[in-house]
């Protein structure tokens, strides 16, 4: 009886069927009642005692077999039976709703092609960082505020490992590797130990440009600004340039743009003196370029550092640091038609 059960599987195993009808056919040749799999379970009487376990359980598996294999077989004619032919399957199912880009992906993007007609290209850093590269590279003296952990997240101290507080460390790391002429535009994330607020965040955007080459002026600097804020915020904007301090440059200035709500009248945004603040910049510190291998009595440079949020804000009145990180779709949506 086991051959003859064994002989069964094999067959079952490897039957075919061209059509609906012929897997009928199979169905009653195997598992009908007077069918194979049926009459076997007949012979199952004689079986002696010692014996039935086995060969119970080869039975029930060799119907259990037939079963599957005629239902497969049925399914697979049935579902190519269903498919009408005029259907067109390499349409779309439903339309899909298209996502928008994110204001400050948008800002970026705009910054960088502004810059790139400058010659400046897009160099990146790391995220996570060491002390020389976010502070002492660039001027900071030993005991600067920003070096406290008030300010700064640090992941570990000693060898310091810290979250950049400033994209300006790609400024040290390009320096670091390569020479003079560079032009380079560094968009990148940075965070600050910040309380979250509709003015201040943990984390926010910032880009950064160097220019460093020989005979490189505080004019060339002046006439880049003018050049982006007006590309930036429309043909008629106005700058004007405070003097300010950072480590890292020596002369350094902060920009306002004149006021693009009111045109330079004054209104609330600008709490009424007609002039926004947008960045920080100035000539690259000779220390900066020295500790970074290039030599500062042939070149010089200028840099400049914004916030991606806050030139976003003035370009679409965000008021509210915390909508670009809550991913509310109502925000998100209206940036659909913005390129
Ligand atoms: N790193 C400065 C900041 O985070 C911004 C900045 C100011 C960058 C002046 C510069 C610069 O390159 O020259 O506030």
């Amino acid at each position: 009886m086991i051959e003859k059960i064994n002989r069964l599987k094999a067959e079952i195993e490897s039957l075919t069927a061209k059509d609906l009808a012929e897997v009928d056919q199979l169905r009653i040749k195997y598992l009908s009642k007077k069918g194979e799999v049926s009459l076997l379970f007949n012979d199952f009487r004689t079986v002696p005692a010692d014996q039935k376990k086995e060969m119970g359980q080869a039975l029930n598996a060799l119907k259990n077999l037939a079963t599957e294999k005629i239902a497969a077989l049925r399914e697979s004619l049935e579902t190519a039976d269903s498919i009408d032919p005029t259907l067109d399957l390499t349409r779309t199912a439903a339309p899909i709703p298209l996502g928008s880009r994110h204001p400050l992906s948008l800002v970026r993007e705009e910054i960088i092609s502004i810059f790139s007609r400058l010659g400046f290209t897009v160099a990146e850093g790391p995220e996570i960082e060491d002390d020389w590269h976010v502070f002492s590279s660039l001027n900071f003296a030993a005991d600067h505020p920003a070096r406290d952990m008030q300010d700064t997240f640090f992941i570990q101290r000693n060898p310091d490992v810290l979250l950049r507080t400033h994209t300006s460390s790609v400024q040290s790391r390009v320096m670091e590797h390569s020479q003079p002429p560079i032009r380079i535009i560094c968009p990148g994330r940075v965070y600050r130990n910040e309380a979250i607020s509709a003015r201040a965040h943990c984390f926010f955007h910032q880009v950064e440009a160097l220019y460093v080459d020989e005979n490189v002026s505080f004019a060339d600097l002046k006439q880049t600004l003018l050049y982006f804020a007006r590309e930036m915020f429309g043909s008629e904007t106005q700058i004007r340039l405070r003097p300010s301090y950072f480590p890292f440059t020596e002369p350094s200035a902060e920009m306002d743009i004149s006021c693009n709500l009111c045109g330079g009248k004054g209104c609330s945004f600008c709490k009424h003196t007609g002039w926004v603040e947008i960045l920080g910049c100035g000539m690259v510190d000779p220390n900066v370029l020295e500790a970074c291998g290039i030599d500062s009595r042939k070149y010089s440079g200028f840099a400049l550092g914004m916030g991606i949020e806050r030139i976003t804000n003035l370009k679409y009145q965000v008021n509210d640091l915390r909508l670009f990180s809550e991913n509310d779709r109502r925000f998100l949506e209206e940036f659909q038609s913005a390129h």
